[in-house]
Formats: structure tokens, C-alpha cells, sequence
């Protein structure tokens, strides 16, 4: 079974939906030594598989598959129809219809069989715990399990439930809070405080992802216990990530990130845009009927390369991210951090 002490390089790329995660990125990270992630998440079963396929065929190193558990149950249909209301102004201007308020499990069983037949090496959890029968189903297939946690709760479910390792997410992250409920807590804690928390609670090791950008942070995390440190933003300029020209365009701005469900009715770190600021407010917890209600408006804007009308997820550290080729990335990032710690133990010497 997979152990992270195998890295060569503790760094992880974080999974990252909706496109900027692809085999390509993958790949050149685990060639690099570190762990390449493919994201499950919104995609069919075969689409998942077929992006297995093409890992394999770039590399025989390790690599995670990540999936979404789903919602327990469906949200309430009065708010829904309320923010669809006041979502009706952006589908005329933009001349689409908005879509359905569907709830469903993101092919929650068919993606199990698939982990468990294609067996990758590796399998993380986000929204949610998997059961116990779930983590000894990946076992018996020879698959690591990862959870994704953003409170101490949360990590010592996981660890009850036998997951291997935790990944930590602390405020700063990019992207959806991965915890396991969307409540008024979700907005979670800062990563060192979190670390430190969970540290404390549980034995098994710990991932640290939010908001590392450069070596310096690499180096942090794991000075404060992590075993490896998970980056997403800081790789969306990588020629192998699938992020939209819109974004790239933007993302090495200084344009503040907040929290919102404004684009899918979860909360979610993004760089604040126009569509983001004047419906933040009015924007309720109901995932993942809001993410298909905005999706023909999101896919819209995308389209037309409106930078104001799309969810641009981002972590808090996301100037920093640098257009070059992501085993680049990776090499710098340990090197400096190599770097940082040895300058560092020198300043305890005496
Ligand atoms: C564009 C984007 C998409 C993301 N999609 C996922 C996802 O599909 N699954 C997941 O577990 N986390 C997802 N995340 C969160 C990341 O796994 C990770 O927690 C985050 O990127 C860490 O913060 P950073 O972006 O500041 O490095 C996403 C983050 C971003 C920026």
C-alpha cells in the first residue's frame, strides 16, 4: 500500500475539479517526485477511467484518484427557487436558460467500483467520510484512503473510520471547503492552528493543504508536523493544468479572495468577481442543486471569456503562482524549502 514517506519530493498536487486537474498535470508531477491527484469530482465513471488510463501510460509512479462524497439529502426547495429568482436577471443578460435544480451523488457507487477495479494507488475523500465498510473495500483492493478535513471533529472521524492519512485544509485553500458539513463553521480555521489541533488528536499523517504557494510554506508545514504539503493554486499556471484563459490572465493579480456559495451552493474559496460580490449574500447552502442551477451560466461566461461571470477558485496565496512547467514547479519548491530549513536550523544554534 501506498506510504507517503515514498515521495521523493513531499509535495502533493492538490485534486483540482472543474478543469485545471488533468493526467498531464498528473503525471509530470509524479515524475517530478512528487504525487500527481486526478480529480473525480462532476466527471462520468469512464471519463474517470479513461484519465486512469492515461496516468498509467505517463508514468509508473504513484498517483491519487480524489472523490466527492455526496450530500446526505437534498436542500430546502424554498431557497432554492429563492436565489433562482434572483439568478433570473443573469440568465437574460446572458441569454440561457438556468438549469435544473438537480440533486444526485455525483456517480458516488459507479466511481467505487471503478477505484476499486483500476485499484490506483492511492483514493481521497472530499465532502464527507466515508464509512468504515468503504475504506475496508479500498483495502481489500489495495488502495490507501485519504479524507479530507477541516476541523478536529472531522479528523478524528476519519481516523475512526481507518483512513490512512488526513488531508488538512485549512482557510486559505483554493476552491470548495472539503469538510464534511456546510454550516456556519465551514469557513474553517488557519492551516498552523488547524495543523496543530489536529496534530494533537490523531496519530495518523497529516497533508497540509491551503494557501502554500512557495518553498518557505513547503518548509512551514512540515516543520509544524505535516508529512507533505498539497498545492493547488500555485500549479493552475502550469502549462499541464486545464485552467481557463480567463483566469490565467488574472490569477497573478492582487485581487482579494472570499468565500461564497454564490456558484454552487457550497462554500468555496474564489478570487471576487462581479457575479461573486452581488450574490454571495443571497446565496444559500443547497449542494449540488446550485451548481446545476449556474452551470449553463458559469459554462456562458466561460465561453465568452468574461473573467466577472465564472467562479475563478483560487487560494489566498494565489500571486505567487508562476507560469512554468510543473515538474519546475515542484523541483523549486523542495529545493527552497531544502533551503529555507537548513537557514532556519542555523538561527537555533546556539
Ligand atoms: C480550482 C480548484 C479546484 C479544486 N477542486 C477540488 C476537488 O475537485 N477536490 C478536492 O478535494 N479539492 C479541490 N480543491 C481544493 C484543493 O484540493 C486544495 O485544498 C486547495 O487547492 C489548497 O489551497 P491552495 O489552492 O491555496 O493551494 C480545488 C481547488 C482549486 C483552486
Amino acid at each position: 500500500m501506498f506510504e507517503i514517506s515514498e515521495l521523493t519530493r513531499p509535495i502533493v498536487q492538490a485534486p483540482m475539479g472543474g478543469g485545471p486537474s488533468t493526467p498531464e498535470l498528473a503525471v509530470a508531477v509524479s515524475e517530478a517526485g512528487g504525487l500527481g491527484f486526478l480529480a473525480a469530482g462532476y466527471k462520468r465513471a469512464e471519463q474517470v477511467s479513461l484519465e486512469i488510463e492515461a496516468v498509467r501510460r505517463g508514468t509508473e509512479r504513484h498517483f491519487g484518484v480524489n472523490v466527492f462524497v455526496p450530500s446526505p439529502k437534498p436542500a430546502d426547495r424554498a431557497a432554492v427557487s429563492r436565489y433562482m429568482r434572483e439568478l433570473a436577471g443573469e440568465a437574460a443578460r446572458l441569454g440561457v436558460e438556468l438549469g435544473p435544480a438537480r440533486f444526485e451523488d455525483d456517480g458516488w457507487e459507479a466511481k467505487l467500483e471503478l477505484v476499486c477495479e483500476e485499484r490506483p494507488p492511492l483514493v481521497s475523500f472530499t465532502f464527507g467520510c466515508p464509512s468504515a465498510e468503504t475504506v475496508r473495500r479500498l483495502h481489500d483492493a489495495g488502495v490507501s484512503v485519504w479524507v479530507t478535513v477541516t476541523r478536529v471533529s472531522e479528523a478524528v472521524s476519519a481516523a475512526e473510520v481507518g483512513a490512512d492519512a488526513l488531508v488538512v485544509q485549512g482557510t486559505e485553500a483554493g476552491g470548495h471547503r472539503g469538510g464534511f458539513v456546510d454550516d456556519e463553521q465551514a469557513a474553517g480555521i488557519g492551516l498552523l492552528a488547524l495543523l496543530s489541533l489536529v496534530r494533537r488528536s490523531v496519530s495518523i499523517p497529516l497533508i497540509a493543504t491551503g494557501g502554500i504557494a512557495d518553498g518557505a510554506a513547503v518548509a512551514a508545514v512540515l516543520c509544524a508536523g505535516a508529512a507533505a504539503a498539497q498545492i493547488g493554486t500555485a500549479l493552475m499556471l502550469a502549462p499541464e493544468a486545464g485552467t481557463t484563459p480567463a483566469q490565467r490572465a488574472l490569477l497573478r493579480e492582487a485581487i482579494p479572495t472570499g468565500l461564497t456559495r454564490a456558484f454552487t451552493g457550497r462554500l468555496a474559496r474564489g478570487m471576487v468577481n462581479r457575479f461573486q460580490a452581488e450574490h454571495s449574500a443571497a446565496a444559500p447552502s443547497a449542494y449540488p442543486e446550485i451548481h446545476h442551477v449556474t452551470s449553463p451560466l458559469r459554462a456562458q461566461a466561460r465561453q465568452r471569456g468574461d473573467a466577472d461571470g465564472f467562479n475563478l477558485w483560487a487560494g489566498q496565496a494565489h500571486e505567487l503562482a508562476r507560469e512554468r512547467p510543473a515538474a519546475e514547479i515542484i523541483r523549486t519548491l523542495a529545493a527552497d524549502a531544502r533551503e529555507t530549513l537548513a537557514a532556519t536550523s542555523r538561527r537555533f544554534a546556539g
